[in-house]
């Protein structure tokens, strides 16, 4: 197949990039390079394109016609909670609008699938297992501007114009390669496996939740799991109709204190963490219900915790020889 893929040079989009052209499927990264790095895409074409710029769906559609694309699997977003509050407009607009783009370029150039990237941060107040069907009542202006795309992108497949799937990411973790690791230190791992590089106390927010060990349950997936569900998906596609949101994580939930006792013992480290207040707006237990992709495509997750936690480490240590990591 012929791909485009929206924010190919980023951190999922890169290993996506990587899977399906590893399995011989020719891609075509469309990235302004606003935070992804070109250098993540190995030998795919470049468009250079803000997707929430003046015209950019009419500029995508004319891409994707003359190259005769099959699929568009759109990555390209704002992705980070806390700067969604802070600048909620900002959100709305760039990812709102770089969804309006690829539905009309694929409109134009006849494309007819769809993969879009969500989160679980759709969900919003959630506590244990989450299938599909669950409430989506999101939190924060990042949440649900990835729920108003889904909305827009139902609608469009209901009309019968594209068949499309929304992907809500877990917890994503890990790297394939090191060079395609995360170097936003944003998340737990990161940032664990950051303070103890430097030697300093991991901070646990809040150790009095109602889990087994008190600190907050998550769903932690490999960023090499989430890149062949997208290959699986676009597979899956070929087959159906309509719009269909797809968990994708592992199933099963690990604690805070369970990660950095991972963390740990992969470096080798016996700095203790601190416990800290709770966040606000964290949720005790979101683990990913993964029976619906399972069934639809047959996919699920291969890497445990610990793989995961030692690529993250190995890619950490990477970029770290490479070049300053923060
Ligand atoms: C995990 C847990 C913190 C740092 C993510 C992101 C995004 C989304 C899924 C796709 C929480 C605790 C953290 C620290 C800690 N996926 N923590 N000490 O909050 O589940 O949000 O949801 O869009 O990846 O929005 O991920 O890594 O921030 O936190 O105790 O130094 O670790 O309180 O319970 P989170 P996170």
């Amino acid at each position: 197949m012929r791909i485009a893929i929206t924010g190919g040079a980023g951190y999922i989009g890169s290993h996506t990039v990587d899977a399906l052209m590893t399995r011989g499927d020719e891609v075509v990264v469309v990235d302004d390079l606003s935070t992804g790095d070109v250098a993540r895409i190995g030998t795919a074409e470049l468009i250079d394109l803000d997707l929430a710029s003046d015209r950019a769906g009419a500029t995508l559609g004319r891409q994707l016609r003359d190259r005769r694309v099959d699929a568009v699997i759109h990555f390209a977003a704002l992705k980070r909670v806390d700067e969604s509050i802070e600048s909620p407009g900002l959100y709305y607009h760039v990812n709102l609008a770089s969804t309006l783009a690829v539905i009309d370029a694929m409109r134009d150039a006849a494309v007819p699938s769809l993969v879009l990237s969500s989160s679980a941060a759709v969900y919003g107040e959630v506590d244990g297992m989450v299938d599909e069907s669950h409430p989506t009542r999101p939190l924060n202006p990042y949440g649900a501007t990835k729920l108003a795309c889904e909305t827009l992108v139902d609608a469009v497949a209901r009309s019968g114009a594209l068949r499309a799937a929304s992907l809500r990411y877990f917890n994503v973790a890990g790297a394939g390669r090191p060079e395609l690791g995360d170097r936003t230190i944003v998340n737990l791992i990161a940032i664990v496996i950051d303070q103890l590089s430097r030697g300093e106390t991991p901070l646990v927010f809040g150790d009095d939740y109602e889990t087994p060990d008190g600190s907050c349950v998550r769903d932690y997936v490999h960023v090499a799991d989430v890149a062949s569900a997208h290959v699986a998906v676009l597979d899956w596609l070929e087959t159906t109709t309509g719009h269909r949101p797809l968990n994708i994580g592992t199933g099963r939930g690990t604690s805070v204190l369970e990660v950095i006792d991972v963390i740990s013992a992969a470096m080798g480290s016996d700095i203790k963490p601190a416990i800290r207040s709770r966040r606000v707006g964290d949720p005790a237990n979101v683990v990913s219900r993964v029976d619906a992709i399972a069934r639809l495509t047959g996919w699920s997750a291969t890497y445990d915790l610990d793989a995961t936690v030692r690529s993250s480490i190995e890619a950490y240590r990477w970029w770290s020889a490479s070049s300053p990591v923060r």
